[in-house]
């Protein structure tokens, strides 16, 4: 089943023909110093997905060098709102503002450099699009802060929530702890809340509220 799907993932990336210069290089960026972004075909759906709602204020947790922010952050400036997004690394949090800078998008992309689970409390406004990129292991602590802040009818999109495949297969053991809390942290969205596990990319959870 996973190589299916790993099959079919590639079958789409392989499709996916990128002509944005700056998108392109980020790419090439993230390949030579292994910054994890997310995959095309992931970017691709959360493109498709935040300009067909027409989405205006979003909020990312974990930037890395602006990638993912620079796609939303696009769509967000041309509906006439902006993109709040939130890097703990500083280095990174530094490539992101100059890839935000290219991309002509200083104006509307509020970049934060500090803990997730510490900054998302300091925010005092709502969003309609929220996107979970950051470390695993807080999930539940970053969505139920998100939560709070979303819209009604907002939607939230928790990136690798599938953790490469290691809810279902074998794993390091040295994985067990985050394994056991992304496995109740799906059980908690399927009883509580209006989610949807796609097997899609490493694993995407949509929750509306
Ligand atoms: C998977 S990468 C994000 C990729 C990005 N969303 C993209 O696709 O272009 C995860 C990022 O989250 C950052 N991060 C990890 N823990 C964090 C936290 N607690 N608060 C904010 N950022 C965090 C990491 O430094 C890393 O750059």
């Amino acid at each position: 089943m996973l190589d299916e799907l790993k099959n079919a993932n590639e079958y789409i990336i392989d499709k996916i023909v990128e002509t944005d210069s700056l998108i392109l290089e980020m790419e090439a960026f993230a390949l030579e110093y292994n910054v994890p972004i997310v995959t095309k075909e992931v970017a691709k759906y959360l493109e498709f997905l935040v300009s067909s709602h027409n989405f205006k204020n979003i909020l990312e947790i974990g930037t890395a060098i602006g990638y993912s922010g620079t796609i939303m952050g696009k769509i967000a400036k041309k509906n006439g709102g902006k993109l709040t997004t939130i890097e703990i690394d500083e280095t990174r949090y530094n490539q992101a503002f100059e890839n935000f800078k290219k991309a002509n998008l200083l104006d509307s992309v509020n970049l934060i450099l500090g803990d997730g689970v510490e900054e998302v409390k300091k925010l005092n406004e709502k969003f309609d699009f929220i996107f979970i990129d950051a470390s695993k292991g807080h999930y539940m602590e970053f969505f139920n802060d998100s939560f709070e802040r979303l819209e009604e009818n907002g939607i939230i999109f928790i990136d690798n929530i599938m953790f490469r495949g290691y809810l279902y297969k074998e794993y390091p053991k040295r994985f067990k702890t985050i394994v056991r809390r992304l496995d109740e942290f799906i059980s908690y969205l399927y009883q509580n809340h209006d989610f949807v596990l796609l097997p899609f990319g490493d694993g995407i959870g949509l929750v509306k509220k």
